[in-house]
């Protein structure tokens, strides 16, 4: 992990309420798919954590829902050529074994952007499948991005492009015709607990990405604690974001 002071590159929007932001860091840093930068955002003590969608050498992509305060003024400040406080990367990220060859990712929403960076990871040497939701086609982004899987569907709530339905449902329309042996996922919650169930039947490993609220993202203040299925306790920001679902589902 360190803390850089990164140079904005762009910050624009990539639809009505996603930001593409990309930053330029001193030196390049190393990183693995589902790992996450901790933002600084002017006027607030917490930063922000958002999924690192994109490492191009010293070149990092972050892409990033409008929610709050936070993002909001992260729109509007960070222009190019501002100075940005960054620590990354950080948590543990997706991992796939050597001999897994065929690899899903199933996800929706912000969930989408740490499933890119998977995708990008792994394209090149494994067969991987990809299954994205969006709302509807005005939410739609990354296609560029998505079109390196080897196959898999884009879908819709409202059916307005690709699949109608969910990424959980496209994925189980075609999971037992791709045959994945290992499942990554990232999304609200309810939709990772309906893979996650529908994985487990099929006896498929899975690792979800989760989210906490986040003091310092490094592990010191427990403010990202979750409990896993067996009672036991762990930080989001250091011991994840990614689980074996199994862990967090049951
Ligand atoms: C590991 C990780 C990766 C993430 N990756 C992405 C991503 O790639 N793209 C994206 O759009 N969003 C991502 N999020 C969610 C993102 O952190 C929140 O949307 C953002 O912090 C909201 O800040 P805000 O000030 O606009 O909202 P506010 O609601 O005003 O935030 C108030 C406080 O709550 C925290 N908070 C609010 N919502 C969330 C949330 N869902 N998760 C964690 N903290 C939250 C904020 O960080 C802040 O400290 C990720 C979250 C985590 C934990
Ligand atoms: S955010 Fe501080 S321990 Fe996780």
């Amino acid at each position: 992990m360190r803390e850089v002071i990164a140079r904005v590159l762009e910050n624009a929007p990539i639809t009505e309420d996603v930001f593409s932001l990309t930053f330029c860091c001193e030196e390049e840093i190393p990183v693995r798919a589902g790992q996450f930068a901790m933002i600084g955002v002017s006027g607030f003590p917490l930063r922000r954590p958002i999924a690192i969608c994109k490492a191009e050498g010293e070149r990092i992509t972050v892409c990033y829902r409008l929610k709050g305060e936070g993002t909001k003024r992260m729109s509007r400040e960070l222009k190019p050529g501002e100075n940005l406080s960054v620590l990354l990367p950080l948590g543990n990220g997706f991992y796939a074994a050597e001999e897994e060859r065929r690899i899903a990712l199933v996800g929706g929403g912000a969930g989408v952007f740490p499933l890119i960076s998977a995708l990008r990871q792994y394209a090149d040497k494994k067969q991987v499948f990809a299954y994205m939701g969006f709302k509807n086609k005005e939410n739609l982004c990354m296609e560029h991005e998505i079109y390196r899987a080897s196959g898999g569907l884009i879908a819709t709530d409202d059916g307005s492009f690709g699949f109608h339905g969910s990424a959980v449902a496209a994925f189980e329309s075609e999971a037992d015709k791709i045959k994945p042996e290992v499942v990554f996922s990232c999304g609200p919650l309810p939709m990772m607990r309906a893979l996650a169930e529908y994985t487990k039947r099929k006896n498929i490993k899975t690792f979800v990405s989760l989210e906490e609220r986040m003091g310092c993202g490094l592990g010191a203040c427990l403010v990202c604690i979750c409990e896993k299925t067996n009672g036991e306790h762990a930080r989001v920001c250091k011991d994840g974001p990614v689980f074996d679902a199994r862990e967090i589902f049951g």
